[in-house]
């Protein structure tokens, strides 16, 4: 059999894989992955932003072989080295005094709405955005301000409301003596590549201030240097009192992470949250070599120069193709090309075509989450790419 009549005989049916020529990638070096075939594409999809220091780095690779060979996995019933310095890292380049770990971003999300439930004691509302996206699990979905993850899935837990993005007075009409908390994206991923606006996040965290709530970031996608600096809310002067962390930070392993300020953290008391798995070693000591090379003298300078590159580019294209192109937004290494007709899929398929990975969002959006390590060479091919197939399109 091949691996996809296996996969459709033998997994659940919840993924719709790309489709075009059933693609199965089977190696991945920088921000190249290949196929069964051989066949090499540019990998602006990169595990969904989890590839920030591109595929099998091999720091990363070296990180994770020493430990394997030494000790895999412990309880945290004992202490742990890896664990110990990673969160050593993590607090000293952020607002955070403490971490917890666990193995996704959707577990990080239900740490933070746990974490501040207890808290927040009689407490337990917490404001998210509308389109936004917080993670599968029911919480999670629940946090979700998007109706068609909810679908069949009630009584989600109670405890949510949904407020619109980068609108500080729809958040505060909601702002009630039963609300713990706000929690949002900087910059939604999910939803669209949707950033917000220096005078919303400010305003949300003197909204909180005012009425005594935390203030939680979900930057499990748009974090880890993605944005051009190590976390997005480093562009707002606003942090927060909690934030998520995953993706990219286990250079590919699995991995989450709850960051808090210590008024918050006290509140979790031995035996109120855990995870088997969580700050796994292996897992530790891969992220510990992706966040020294994130935090190199230069490297988030060259995601921004980068950054500025691949927008101009776009701007270019989108003023080339008006009829097609309705906008170019996002932050650093993650983009949105909004198309004015229902095309997402066809581009994105086009563009595998021809050799370059991208991930259509509904119908109008194409988002582009290349690998921060991304050459400047590797930008401009996908920009032709992009070019040729929106020529196509126009036709
Ligand atoms: C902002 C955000 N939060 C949470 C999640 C859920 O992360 P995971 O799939 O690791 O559970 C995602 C996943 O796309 C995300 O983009």
């Amino acid at each position: 059999m091949t691996i996809q009549e296996l996969e459709s005989r033998y997994i659940i049916n919840t993924y719709n894989r790309q489709p075009e020529k059933n693609l199965c990638l089977v190696e991945g070096r920088g921000s190249l992955v290949k196929d069964e075939t051989g066949r090499e594409y540019l990998d602006f999809v990169g595990g969904l932003a989890v590839q920030v220091v591109g595929h099998c780095h091999p720091a990363v690779v070296e990180a994770i072989r020493d430990q394997a060979g030494r000790l895999m996995h412990v309880s945290n019933l004992y202490y742990s080295g890896p664990q110990a310095e990673l969160a050593r890292v993590l607090v000293e380049n952020s607002f955070a005094d403490r971490v917890f770990f666990a193995n996704s971003g959707a577990e990080a999300n239900e740490a933070a709405i746990k974490l501040a439930r207890k808290w927040g004691g009689d407490r337990y509302k917490i404001i998210t955005a509308e389109r936004s996206f917080h993670g599968r699990t029911l919480a999670t979905v629940a946090a979700t301000g998007q109706i068609k993850y909810h679908r069949g899935f009630a009584p989600l837990p109670e405890g949510f409301a949904y407020a619109e993005f980068n609108n500080l007075q729809s958040f505060e009409k909601l702002v009630d003596s039963s609300t713990v908390a706000i929690m949002v994206e900087p910059v939604q991923g999910e939803g669209g590549v949707h950033v917000a606006t220096k005078s919303f996040l400010r305003g949300l965290r003197e909204l909180c201030d005012r009425r005594e709530l935390l203030l939680i970031y979900d930057e499990v996608q748009c974090g880890m240097g993605r944005s051009g600096h190590l976390w997005a809310y480093e562009h707002y002067g606003a942090s927060p009192d909690i934030m998520t962390a995953a993706k990219g930070l286990g250079g590919g392993l699995p991995i989450g992470v709850m960051m808090a300020r210590e008024r918050a953290a006290a509140a979790f008391k031995p035996g109120d949250h855990a995870s088997t798995f969580g700050g796994n070693l292996v897992v530790c000591r891969a992220a510990l070599a992706v966040l020294q090379i994130l935090l190199e003298k230069g490297f988030l300078e060259q995601v921004r120069e980068k950054s500025d590159l691949i927008f101009q580019g776009l701007q270019q294209l989108a003023d080339r193709y008006p009829h097609l192109v309705k906008e170019v937004r996002g932050l650093g290494l993650m983009i949105a090309l909004e198309l004015k007709k229902p095309l997402a899929a066809l581009a994105q398929a086009e563009c595998q075509a021809r050799g370059l990975l991208v991930n259509a969002i509904g119908d109008t959006i194409l988002r582009l989450l290349p690998p921060l390590i991304v050459s400047k060479e590797e930008i401009s091919r996908a920009l032709n790419v992009v070019d040729e197939v929106l020529a196509n399109l126009e036709q």
